[in-house]
């Protein structure tokens, strides 16, 4: 074949590639509201920064028919590309070929994106969209998520991992982006759940709906698992393109520092009076949050779940910070056994990534209760505890108005720090008057 012969050749299999499971699958996706991996992975990444690898990768199934079912690809589309000119690393799951199943060698695809993100420092993303395990693949299927899981470990406070829900996220599936740093799921479109409706009807005799059972908003205000409800496939992008802006590439770098137009000594009128005199009285923390920071902008997540605590990104004077509030205007601000479990993994995420903490508490103290008690509200308020006492990272707590009881402890609290109990002793702690924190240090 000459030159010429083989270019063509290739830019038809690439076309082929391209197509994954073919013309009317695409159109049956299209038809679903869902873009195709192709179409995600071009709205995610910096125009023309995508290069692809092993495109022509096909499984290596010969049983149940299994090798009239060949797909150029594989059912995932990785590789890396730049958002806002940062590297990155990704897949997307490719609902068109086999609904998205984790073959082998679709595990292999993954891994090697995975590795290549850990070994270059850079974030890895996950664009979903799959049925779980390849049924025709049995254990080697089980095996390649086994690979992938150790990998989402291994990565874990290495590098940000990214996970976006865009469709079908069941069975096995659901475990990778249960271990990575955020998920966002799409709004009707995408779903997480261990088995299915008919499953759970079956074994527990309930009816519920698949979006009732594991949609965006019964993940993003109950379960927890979700860090944002998107409205639409661009929304969920977007909304991980703003969280990177937030992140370092890995763990040996520091967030870019974005040049601040905000004046650093801009007074505020509005912080002069938000606390109210009454003790008991609600305010909106996330005013003071929004009054304080660069711009205004304050970056949340897990809006909906436990928003008694409010957790989330912004910037001082251009540098990114984890913040971490008491809301007074939900239960008070009342310390339960969700919103420990919100703060302690945020906190954690933070100190991994060298994004000092800001912490401001207003917390009457923890829920009291037998469902908090039976639920385990003493092991998951000692991950708080645990999670701000290991921190590394600044952390600057203001009191905004009490810190009551055990919260007060947890709250990141001057003597949960070992370094700033240290430089305490030393210069005596007077800074903290009133709040009974320098009595301990004299
Ligand atoms: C092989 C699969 C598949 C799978 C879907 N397909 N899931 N092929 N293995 N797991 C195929 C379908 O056969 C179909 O092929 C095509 O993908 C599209 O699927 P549809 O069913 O037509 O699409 P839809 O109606 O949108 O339903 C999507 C779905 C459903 C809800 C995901 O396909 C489904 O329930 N799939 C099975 C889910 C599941 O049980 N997964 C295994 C979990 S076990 P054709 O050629 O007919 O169009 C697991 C264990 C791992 O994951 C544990 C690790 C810890």
């Amino acid at each position: 074949m000459d030159t010429k012969k083989q270019l063509d050749h290739l830019l038809q299999r690439r076309a082929e590639a391209r197509l994954g499971g073919g013309q009317d699958r695409i159109d049956k996706q299209h038809a679903a509201g869902r873009l195709t991996a192709r179409e995600r992975i071009d709205l995610l990444l910096d125009a023309d920064s995508f290069e692809e690898f092993d495109m022509f990768k096909t499984h290596r199934c010969h049983d149940f028919g299994m090798e009239k079912s060949v797909f150029p690809g594989d059912g995932v589309v990785t590789g890396h590309g730049t958002i806002a000119g940062r590297l990155v690393y990704l897949y997307a799951q490719d609902f068109t070929v086999l609904g998205g199943s984790l073959s082998e060698t679709m595990a292999e695809k993954i891994c090697k994106i995975m590795d290549l993100a850990m070994k270059n420092g850079a974030p890895l993303i996950g664009l979903n969209d799959s049925g779980g395990a390849r049924i025709q693949e049995g254990i080697e299927s089980l095996a390649g998520f086994s690979e992938i899981f150790l990998r989402n470990v291994m990565a874990s406070g290495v590098v940000p991992q990214i996970s976006v829900i865009l469709g079908p996220c069941a069975g096995g599936a659901v475990y990778s982006p249960a271990l990575t740093d955020f998920v966002v799921m799409e709004r009707n479109s995408s779903y997480m759940f261990l088995t299915g409706p008919k499953v759970v009807k079956s074994v527990t005799h309930e009816d519920v709906t698949v979006e009732e059972l594991g949609g965006a908003d019964m993940h993003s205000s109950q379960s927890g698992i979700s860090d944002y409800a998107a409205s639409s496939t661009e929304d969920a992008l977007d909304y991980i393109k703003r969280l990177l802006s937030f992140l370092p590439q890995n763990n040996f770098e520091s967030a870019a520092v974005i040049p601040c137009t905000d004046p650093v000594n801009r007074h505020s009128d509005v912080l002069a009076s938000i606390v109210p005199n009454n003790p008991n009285a609600a305010y909106d923390m996330k005013t003071v949050i929004t009054e304080t920071v660069d711009h205004g902008e304050f970056f949340e997540i897990k809006e909906a779940f436990a928003p008694n605590l409010l957790v989330g990104f912004a910037r001082y004077n251009g540098v990114a910070v984890g913040i971490v509030a008491n809301q007074p205007a939900y239960l008070s601000g009342v310390l339960d056994i969700d919103s420990s479990i919100k703060g302690a993994r945020f906190v954690r995420f933070c100190d991994c990534f060298n994004i000092p903490l800001v912490t401001f508490v207003d917390v009457p103290g923890f829920l009291p209760g037998t469902a908090q008690e039976y639920g385990g509200a003493i092991r998951n308020g000692a991950k708080i505890l645990y999670a701000y006492a290991e921190a590394t990272v600044p952390k600057v707590t203001v009191i905004t108005r009490k810190a009551y009881g055990g919260a007060y402890c947890v709250m990141s609290s001057k003597q949960s720090d070992e370094e700033a109990r240290q430089h305490s002793a030393v210069i005596g702690g007077s800074d903290l008057q009133g709040t009974g924190q320098c009595r301990t240090k004299r």
